[in-house]
């Protein structure tokens, strides 16, 4: 929304949330998200022709275009609970437009939603409404964090689904006020919506493919960086995305891919549910893999060792840690009694300790007394690659931070304790350098 009222001064832009806090904060110098570039768009439009507001029926009534962008978490109760979406919000935000509305409103899902969702929001728009009318489009968002201003002021594509073509036109008029027509599509409704979850699907793959292949490397001497890349080089298959790491992380992977099983599922396609079930099988497979590679290495013990990790965020720059690989592989070291200090240059020690104190929750939902002690005892969060290195065994990098490349690994080295270990989650680090500096260095699908 930032993007649309930095690039159209004319149009008016209100942004509105039922959480004050955050609205608070989109109003302040600190936004609530850290995305390089995003500072910069906000204020060049905040309180000219973009506004972010708790008044959500008073926007709702003067706007023409109104996108849905809630989440959409994966259900944790009840039919489909692990798998399918939870539309609750969506439903929510469809049921206040209609009783608000009155005049035309053209309605915009820009949440990720399952196959015909957009169906189900337009009954509730033209059922439980006050004479309003209702078009409703969906209009899906690729950008990927850490690098979203720039995905959004040049993206492959835009693509707008729709059956009423006066809207789908309008929608895209916007768009083409800096974006070349040939980057938007326009498509059907369930097109749109299914794209989505597929072009998710596909490039969760491709990182299962690869990390698969890590596997494989590690026990054959082959190096999966030096794989990829001749794999890579057939313009069929293309150079990006085959970067073998830790795990795939992020808000919408894991959802997307799930989604996508239930959906297959439920439309009696149980083969090609497993099918992609097992891209997010194999991604669990490398997280927990990691772990026990570094337990293994270390003596097949690393109970009272102290192991620093560099990097929770799910990639870089990004301060958002949603389904980030570290936070389950720093689970696993703390059940196995180490003692980690952690350093992210952007998450905060609040979010890291929210996270990790998820993973040692009791039935009730609330974190145990053991996993509580555990977390006071063997978590400390610093404020550098140093202080996450002086005295450990071990660092291990779960975040392919730029910063990391050009630690001096001969002092963070002189540091810690002996034998010194490195095991690259993301293959960052010079293996050469790291060795030299008396490292024992361990990479993914590294020989
Ligand atoms: C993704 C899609 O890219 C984007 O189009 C969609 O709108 C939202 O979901 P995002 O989750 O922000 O974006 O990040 P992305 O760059 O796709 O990375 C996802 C995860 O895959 C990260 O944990 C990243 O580290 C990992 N990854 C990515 C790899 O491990 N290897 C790669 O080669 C690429």
């Amino acid at each position: 929304m930032a993007m649309i009222a930095k690039q159209c001064p004319d149009i008016e832009v209100s942004v509105v949330d039922v959480n004050a806090d955050r609205i608070a904060a989109w109003n302040s110098d600190r936004l609530p998200v850290y995305e390089p570039g995003l500072d910069e768009t906000v204020r060049q439009a905040r309180d000219r022709n973009l506004f972010f507001s708790t008044d959500v029926d008073e926007a709702i009534r003067r706007s023409t275009i109104i996108f849905i962008s809630v989440n959409t978490p994966t259900k944790t109760f009840g039919v489909g609970a692990g798998r399918a979406a939870n539309l609750e919000f969506v439903e929510k935000c469809a049921r206040q437009i209609a009783e608000v509305s009155t005049g035309h409103k053209i309605v915009v899902e820009k949440s990720t939603l399952p196959v015909r969702t957009a169906a189900a929001v337009k009954r509730i728009l033209d059922t439980s409404g006050n004479g309003g009318s209702f078009a409703v489009l969906s209009n899906p968002e690729f950008l990927a964090e850490g690098t979203a201003v720039r995905d959004l002021l040049a993206p492959d594509r835009v693509l707008i689904g729709g059956e009423d073509i006066e809207a789908v036109e309008r929608l895209a008029t916007i768009y083409g006020r800096w974006i070349p027509d040939e980057r938007i599509l326009t498509t059907n409704l369930w097109s749109s919506e299914l794209s989505k979850l597929t072009a998710n699907a596909f490039l969760a793959q491709r990182v299962s493919s690869i990390n698969a292949i890590s596997a494989l490397c590690e026990a054959t001497e082959a190096d999966v960086d030096e794989v990829a890349q001749a794999v890579g080089r057939d313009s069929r298959i293309g150079s990006k995305f085959l970067k073998a790491s830790v795990g795939f992380g992020g808000s919408c992977f894991q959802k997307d891919v799930l989604n996508l099983v239930y959906l297959c599922e439920h439309f009696g396609l149980p083969e090609v549910a497993a099918y992609w079930d097992q891209v997010v099988t194999m991604n669990n497979f490398q997280k927990g893999r990691f772990s026990k590679r570094i337990v293994e290495t270390m003596f097949n013990t690393v109970s009272d060792k102290q192991i620093g990790v560099w990097g929770f965020a799910f990639k870089k720059d990004t301060n958002d840690t949603r389904e980030s690989a570290a936070i389950s592989i720093c689970r696993d070291l703390l059940r196995e009694r180490s003692r980690l200090k952690i350093y992210d240059p952007q998450v905060s020690e609040r979010q890291i300790r929210q996270d990790l104190a998820a993973q040692f929750c009791g039935s009730d939902g609330s974190i145990t007394d053991a996993g509580q002690a555990l977390l006071d005892q063997n978590l400390e969060v610093v404020n550098s690659c140093a202080a996450a290195a002086e005295q450990s065994h071990a660092i291990t990098v779960l975040t392919e931070w730029d910063e990391f490349q050009s630690v001096n690994l001969d002092r963070v080295f002189a540091s810690m304790q002996r034998p010194a270990f490195l095991f690259d989650g993301r293959n960052v680090i010079n293996r050469d350098a790291a060795v030299a500096s008396g490292f024992e260095f361990h990479g993914i699908g590294k020989p």
